[in-house]
């Protein structure tokens, strides 16, 4: 058994790192190959260091475009080596360009595919990643579901139920495998000179919200009513679509804590830490719902309605007074809830079923 691991994200390096560790452990004949759809420095490699993970064997270098043209490039470079270096199975995870153009490449060569963390649906067709993940999950022969909510989505678009596995999200994994050496390792409050449970931590980046200068201009505003109301820092390391919007834009920032993007362990630490988080993120939204950490979603809709359920989050849009709104009714709570996705060993169960 031969496989491959796509990434080329932030959020697909941090959630596939468990299913790499399981790699390893095992000893398995795999190789990464990179897309560099993300190549900052502080967006791409300090993951790799700071999750310790193994070099990829390829890196495409696709870096950013329209999406016909960095989903184009990703599978032309995709299909070279997939060609030569002959895999059994590919493994893809979430909802990106990279994961639709590795998915596509690998299916066409008939080389089996298996996508971590299908099933995900916001029903908003007009977020790239939406469209992603129903092409995704219709080319896959193994479909990873992190819940039992993400399995029967699936079952209700007819994809077969033999190729199904609920496993647990793999940020579950990260979460727990990281949180404690972050602890160790990090000290990122006393870095920016917080106190716990006394600031409000940011991210923003989807294309919907930052690339809308109305959305955009009222994300930051509804920071700003928080920030006078509560008195207490917002910080928010910023995303760089998001930097090069705001410029763009002519937006102004001032009055919020503004930070490059932070690695994984510093951003685990701060949003353990925060009294609250708002954010646009996926991954964000499950996170703080892990940690037991209110969160406010700057988003119409969510893929993460278990994070709805069990409280830990609320849907706000991008309207300066309703964000204020749900940070009122979220610090109100009590914070509660049951963790709904999953033990952790989400990436066991992953390679487990491949092998
Ligand atoms: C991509 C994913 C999104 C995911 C996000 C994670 C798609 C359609 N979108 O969005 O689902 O939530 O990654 O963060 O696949 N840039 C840099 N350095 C980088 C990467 C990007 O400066 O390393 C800048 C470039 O100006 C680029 C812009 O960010 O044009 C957007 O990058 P892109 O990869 O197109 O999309 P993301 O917004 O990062
Ligand atoms: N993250 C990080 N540093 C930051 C912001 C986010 O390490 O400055 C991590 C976060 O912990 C989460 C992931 O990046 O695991 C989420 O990625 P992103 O929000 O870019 O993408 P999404 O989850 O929305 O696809």
């Amino acid at each position: 058994m031969y496989m491959v691991i796509i990434l080329g994200t932030r959020p697909e390096i941090i959630k596939m790192s468990p299913v790499i560790r399981e790699c390893e452990k095992r000893g398995l004949d795999y190789f990464i190959l990179h897309t560099g759809q993300h190549y900052s420095y502080e967006m791409d490699r300090v993951f790799f260091e700071e999750l310790e993970l193994p070099q990829p064997k390829y890196n495409l270098d696709v870096g950013s475009g329209t999406h016909a043209e960095q989903t184009g490039r990703i599978m032309i470079g995709v299909e070279k080596v997939l060609m030569k270096e002959k895999p059994d199975v590919v493994l893809v995870q979430g909802d990106t360009n990279t994961v639709l153009a590795g998915a596509l490449a690998a299916a066409k060569l008939h080389i089996r595919v298996g996508h971590v963390e299908a099933g995900l649906r916001s029903y908003d067709r007009r977020m790239p990643e939406e469209v992603n993940r129903v092409l995704a999950d219709h080319v896959s022969d193994y479909l990873f579901a992190p819940t039992e909510k993400a399995r029967q989505n699936l079952l209700r678009e007819g994809i077969d139920e033999d190729k199904i596995f609920v496993t647990g999200n793999t940020i579950v994994d990260a979460v727990y495998q990281n949180l404690e050496i972050a602890e160790r390792k990090v000290n990122v409050l006393r870095e920016l000179g917080l106190k716990p449970k006394e600031y409000f931590l940011v991210t923003a980046h989807r294309q919907e919200n930052v690339d809308v200068r109305e959305r955009l201009k009222g994300i930051l505003r509804g920071l700003k009513l928080i920030r006078e109301e509560f008195s207490v820092p917002v910080v928010f390391p910023v995303h760089p679509r998001t930097r090069k919007r705001v410029e763009e834009f002519g937006l102004d920032m001032s009055g919020i804590e503004v930070i490059d993007p932070l690695g994984f362990l510093e951003f685990l630490q701060l949003e353990a830490n925060a009294r609250l988080v708002l954010t646009d993120s996926g991954g964000v939204q499950e996170e703080t719902c892990i940690l037991g950490v209110p969160c406010v979603t700057l988003r119409d809709n969510t893929e993460r309605p278990e994070t709805l359920e069990v409280g830990s989050n609320v849907l706000v849009g991008t309207k300066p007074e309703r964000i204020l709104e749900g940070v009122r009714t979220m610090l109100n709570k009590e914070n509660s809830w049951k963790n709904p996705f999953g033990d952790g060993r989400a990436g066991e169960r992953v390679v487990g079923t491949i092998v």
